[in-house]
């Protein structure tokens, strides 16, 4: 796969390189492709990278729709949506209803393949994969856009399967917040981080899913549903640009929070000790017209660590305000070494380091300071820095991320993750060959040069026009929910 030494290393032959290297990654089941492997690297121990994961997939699936090669992507949901459990699971040692795994593999029994998933009941701590079934429904949604074929989701299995997720989604629950109540490490960092509870990301993903499924959903048999989706996405996108929001006005406010206030006019809703903050180092930090939306928020918790996926698609998705918006980009440009480096760009910054790793991550060796989650460099997210740079006009941005990391992701033959605080170091335990590192490449060169593709996961103002859309479909005479 590597290069021969002498081949010049044009634009042309990276992203030859690239897509060669994309393909081999296709997984085949009966014969069909239907998603790729998480890294095809021969030179190490697979474990679970020669299996397809959901979230990883995502940034393959939307460069194949670009490519027109919808089919894989189509095969993907179909099958992953056979997986996905049906019935109410007494057992609670396996994965509830509506659940979409993190990942699946072709088994081959006596020439039979089937697929196995993995819910987390195999993964590392058995972690919960809680993005998956939100990712799911992004991308159907993006399929959607692509081939302007809404058939399949209107399909009684394809509405059974996001009324499932919704449904768990929105269940009653403990807590009282518009969010979504998570364990740790229920996401692309699927390791002990300390973002359990309401974690940026998964809120993001979760407005995102909210908005995609309201487009799809027939109104018809989903009425309270739909009537629950309509009452969470407003409270929930108030919530996070209130609450998760940092730049310097707002940390001038938190520095003077008064605390323990009771009742109804308290300011300091979630009572936060300032001590607890970072606060002269972001006060060093913010640029004047910089923020971002921190990474969790809770009971006198107000996590600052800036993370990257979280605050990218909640531009992208249109969850942060034009402003806000506007903000997380200064301050990427602003403190572009931090976050940029050299390999775009941090998972999340700055890293957890001393005592703070010890409690928080529980000694984990992978996740030391400035390595893998804790504050490594992972090249997959340039595609959604691209997608925010077209997002909020500035590509300029995206192009220099994309000049930095071209060469050197191809000589390093398309690492996982880069460790360090410029991320000059190969990641200590990182695949090569990593399908999203290379997909997520070639998706970000795609939307900058034809921005028109952001439709496939962006979304503007909700459209009543396709919400009346999806109440005036009816499939004939047949109800797909007459079995509930
Ligand atoms: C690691 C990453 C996770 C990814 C998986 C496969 O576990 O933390 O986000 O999905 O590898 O690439």
């Amino acid at each position: 796969m590597a290069m021969p030494i002498n081949e010049l290393l044009t634009d042309e032959n990276i992203e030859e390189q690239a897509w060669r290297a994309l393909e081999q990654s296709i997984l085949y089941y009966q014969g069909r492709p239907i998603g790729t492997v998480a890294a095809y690297d021969v030179s190490v121990e697979a474990l679970n990278y020669d299996q397809c994961f959901v979230r990883d997939f995502v940034s393959s699936a939307l460069i194949f729709l670009i490519k027109g090669r919808t089919d894989i992507v189509r095969n993907f949901l179909e099958e992953t949506l056979k997986l996905q459990p049906k019935e109410r699971e007494l057992d609670a040692y396996k994965p509830g209803r509506g659940l979409i795994p993190a990942s699946f593999k072709v088994v081959s029994v006596n020439g039979q393949e089937h697929l196995e998933a993995d819910f987390g009941e195999h993964a590392i701590a058995r972690v919960t994969p809680v993005d998956s079934c939100l990712w799911w429904i992004i991308l159907l949604r993006a399929y959607i856009v692509a081939t302007k074929d809404y058939s399949i989701a209107y399909e009684p299995e394809f509405q059974n399967g996001i009324r499932l997720i919704m449904e768990i989604c929105l269940a009653n629950r403990f807590d009282m917040y518009p969010t979504l109540l998570v364990p740790d490490g229920a996401c692309m960092i699927d390791r002990r981080m300390g973002i359990y509870g309401h974690p940026l990301e998964l809120q993001v993903l979760f407005y995102a899913a909210l908005r995609a499924a309201r487009e799809m959903l027939i109104c018809k048999g989903n009425q309270d549903i739909v009537a629950a989706i309509d009452n969470r996405l407003p409270l929930l996108c108030a919530h996070i640009r209130q609450h998760y929001w940092i730049d310097i006005n707002r940390l001038n406010t938190i520095y003077r929070f008064k605390s323990e206030e009771y009742g109804k006019a308290a300011v300091n809703l979630f009572n936060i000790y300032v001590d607890s903050l970072p606060y002269y180092e972001l006060d060093k930090w913010l640029p004047i017209k910089g923020g971002y939306l921190a990474g969790n928020v809770g009971p006198s918790q107000l996590d600052t660590r800036f993370f990257a996926l979280g605050n990218l698609m909640a531009i992208i998705s249109d969850l942060a305000t034009e402003e806000q918006s506007q903000a997380i980009m200064t301050l990427i440009e602003e403190q572009w070494d931090d976050l940029m480096g050299d390999m775009p760009m941090k998972i999340c910054f700055p890293a957890l380091e001393n005592e703070e790793y010890r409690i928080v991550t529980g000694c984990d060796p992978k996740n030391i300071p400035w390595s893998y989650h804790n504050a490594g460099s992972w090249p997959v997210l340039m595609w959604m820095f691209a997608a925010a740079s077209v997002k909020t006009n500035k590509i300029g941005l995206a192009r220099k991320a994309i000049e930095i990391a071209k060469v050197r992701l191809s000589e390093d033959e398309w690492p996982e993750y880069y460790d360090g605080k410029k991320g000059r170091l190969i990641g200590k335990q990182a695949r090569k060959y990593q399908t999203w590192t290379i997909a997520g490449f070639l998706l970000a060169k795609e939307l900058m040069d034809n921005p028109i593709y952001l439709s496939l996961v962006s979304f503007d103002e909700l459209s009543p026009e396709v919400i009346s859309r999806a109440c005036e479909f009816e499939i004939g005479s047949v109800d797909p929910f007459l079995s509930h």
